[in-house]
């Protein structure tokens, strides 16, 4: 199974598991997450995919378990927004050579919204864009093209530019008996054992087996 492997299907090259190409620590990916692109080499999620993600900021992309993650998607980080507090948007404090600045300012060049935070078992749509200081909860999916600006609830369908939600995956007691069970972090023989279940999209044999 996973482990080291970058390949789920040997004979594909646009499907990564994602968490072993990723090489910068401030992006943390769980197992089986995948991403696929036919557009780039897959992996090289990290240069093409994460924007505006410096190590000034100190800023993480924390990514679940099995996520699975669309050509194109794009995460952009805090250095994307320059400072709209300052009376200028210009962000002279990158120029700190130019206009004679203190270099340990350059961070006042743009407004800080924080990390950005991706559930387990998420799908993330084609070429739709994350913004930074955002949480996505686990079971979300996040149609084509959307641009996600505010945090996304558990089980919550969102499409749109700004996102909105479009729908629920599941009534309220099903979605809360999901987040217990959290079958993600099962031991893998059990995920295996209970794919069939998993599949069929009715919760209540495996509610009376764990919950
Ligand atoms: C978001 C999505 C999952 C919704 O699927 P669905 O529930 O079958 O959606 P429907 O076609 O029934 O549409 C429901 C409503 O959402 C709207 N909608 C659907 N997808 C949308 C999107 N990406 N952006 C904005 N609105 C969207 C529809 O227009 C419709 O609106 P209405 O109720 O006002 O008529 C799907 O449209 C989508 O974007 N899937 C992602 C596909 C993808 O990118 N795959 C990449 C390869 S893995």
């Amino acid at each position: 199974m996973q482990a080291e492997k970058i390949y789920p299907r040997s004979s594909d090259k646009e499907t990564v598991y994602l968490k072993n190409v990723i090489t910068n620590p401030a992006i943390v990916v769980g197992d089986y997450t995948m991403y696929n692109d036919f557009v780039n080499d897959p992996v090289d999620f990290q240069k093409n995919n994460v924007l505006y993600h410096y190590p000034i900021n100190h800023d993480k992309l924390i990514i679940g378990k099995f996520c699975s993650i669309a050509c194109g998607a794009r995460f952009l980080f805090n250095s994307a927004n320059h400072s709209m507090t300052s009376l200028a948007t210009y962000p002279f404090p990158i120029f700190f050579e130019e206009w004679g600045l203190d270099v340990s300012h350059i961070t006042d060049a743009w407004d800080n919204k924080g990390d950005i935070v991706i559930g387990n078992d998420v799908w993330i749509g084609y070429e739709a864009v994350i913004f930074a200081g955002v949480t996505i909860g686990d079971g979300a999916i996040i149609g084509t093209r959307a641009v996600v600006t505010k945090d996304v609830p558990p089980y919550t369908i969102v499409g749109g530019v700004p996102a909105k939600p479009i729908r629920k995956r599941f009534s309220n007691d099903d979605i809360a008996a999901l987040l217990k069970m959290k079958w993600w972090d099962w031991p893998v023989e059990q995920i295996k054992e209970h794919i069939a279940e998993i599949q069929s999209g009715k919760i209540t044999d495996l509610e009376r087996k764990y919950l």
